[in-house]
């Protein structure tokens, strides 16, 4: 039941806010992350010096953005990898490894074979999904659901803010069962995430109808590239996916520091670049490099689009267009960042008469490998 919007889709993006608090519902006590399924589970996280992240597509994405914050809380060194390409290349794990798998359904074969695979290595396993007893969660040793509630469109939205917000839980229990954060600063991030909800609401009051009304604009446009940085890296990635997935116009996604060293030879006259920009007050020197990206590109003929914190003025002489989101931790700045850009993919995807719901040859769930 679309529940009176046009799409699935369009429900689903409007149920981001939801997707963020229920996944974070229950699992909150006194400022401190608790998971009640990862009771009596330390040992799975005691002896680790690794952690791999395994995905497919969206999911995958999601695990990029996770790496942050599990380097950065837990100290133990993440690597995110394909699931496909992890599978088979006789990669060096044991005991020692902490193997998290990402689905939203739950069943993707390439991801379900690398779980499998990897249990039979020795390593322990933990699945994020959103789908109460699917087949990966029953294959891992630990569970820890999003409660995104069900997703029907085939592109994801929904459940990836649910990923991210699973993985920065799960980053801070580690992080506090490992000691390498005290309570203090676990506290504080709790805070940043319980924030997070209404941020994306405000977004989607003060900035959607703009922005559908400025995708239809671009409705014709061939080609889309993203630009982004550090934990805004992966959330460009997930942009180009999503206007791929639905939109059929070629996109792709860049890491802002790369610009130089290729993707600035796309760059002609009158071709759209949406850059993520990092927040000025929390991280001025990343911020001031990719305003300088932008001057870059811009300089070429490049129409910038950016994503960027409100207030920041920074941007304002180089954008043809700047989308807004609200205030937040350099962390979290990907739960916010990339409901701008669902919200442009669907939009452009409308404006062409495309049915958003069911893109030409995909499939929700991919249960062959
Ligand atoms: C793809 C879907 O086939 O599978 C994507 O079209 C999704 O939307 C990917 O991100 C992974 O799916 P899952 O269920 O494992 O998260």
């Amino acid at each position: 039941d679309k529940g009176g919007w046009p799409s699935f889709m369009a429900k689903e993006v409007s149920e981001e806010p939801e997707a963020v608090a229920n996944t974070l519902r229950g699992r909150m006590r006194d400022g401190q992350v608790v998971i009640p399924e990862l009771d009596g589970l330390d040992g799975l996280f005691a002896g680790i010096t690794r952690i791999i992240v395994i995905a497919c597509g969206t999911a995958a994405y999601a695990g990029m953005v996770g790496k942050y914050a599990l380097e950065q809380w837990t100290r133990v060194p993440v690597d995110v990898e394909l699931a496909h390409e992890f599978r088979y290349r006789d990669p060096v794990i044991g005991a020692d490894t902490l193997v998290v798998s990402i689905s939203q359904s739950g069943e993707t074969m390439d991801t379900l074979m690398a779980v499998k695979y990897a249990r039979e290595r020795g390593a322990k396993t933990l699945s994020i999904c959103n789908t109460q007893g699917a087949t990966i969660p029953r294959e891992s040793d630990a569970i820890v659901y999003t409660h995104a509630g069900p997703e029907v469109a085939v592109a994801s939205t929904k459940a990836f803010v649910a990923q991210i917000t699973a993985l920065y839980l799960l980053a801070l229990h580690i992080g506090r069962v490992r000691g390498s954060l005290s309570p203090t600063e676990a506290a504080q991030q709790v805070l940043e995430l319980e924030a997070i909800p209404d941020k994306i609401t405000r977004i989607l009051h003060l900035e959607q109808a703009r922005i559908e009304q400025f995708a239809a604009w671009m409705a014709d446009t061939r080609s889309v590239l993203f630009l982004g940085r550090h934990v805004g890296y992966p959330i460009a990635l997930e942009g180009a996916l999503k206007l791929k997935e639905i939109s059929y116009i070629h996109a792709e996604g860049f890491a802002a520091g790369e610009l130089k060293h290729g993707p600035i030879a796309l760059i002609e006259p009158g071709q759209p670049v949406f850059v993520i920009v990092p927040s000025p007050r929390e991280s001025a020197l990343l911020h001031s490099k990719v305003v300088s990206n932008i001057q870059e590109i811009r300089a070429r003929g490049a129409r910038v689009i950016a994503v960027a914190e409100e207030g920041d003025a920074a941007v304002l002489p180089f954008a043809d267009e700047v989308l807004r989101i609200p205030l937040a931790g350099p962390l979290f700045e990907p739960l916010l960042a990339v409901v701008p850009l669902h919200i442009f993919a669907m939009g452009l995807a409308t404006a062409k008469g495309l049915d958003v719901d069911q893109p030409r040859n995909l499939a929700k769930s991919v249960t062959v490998e």
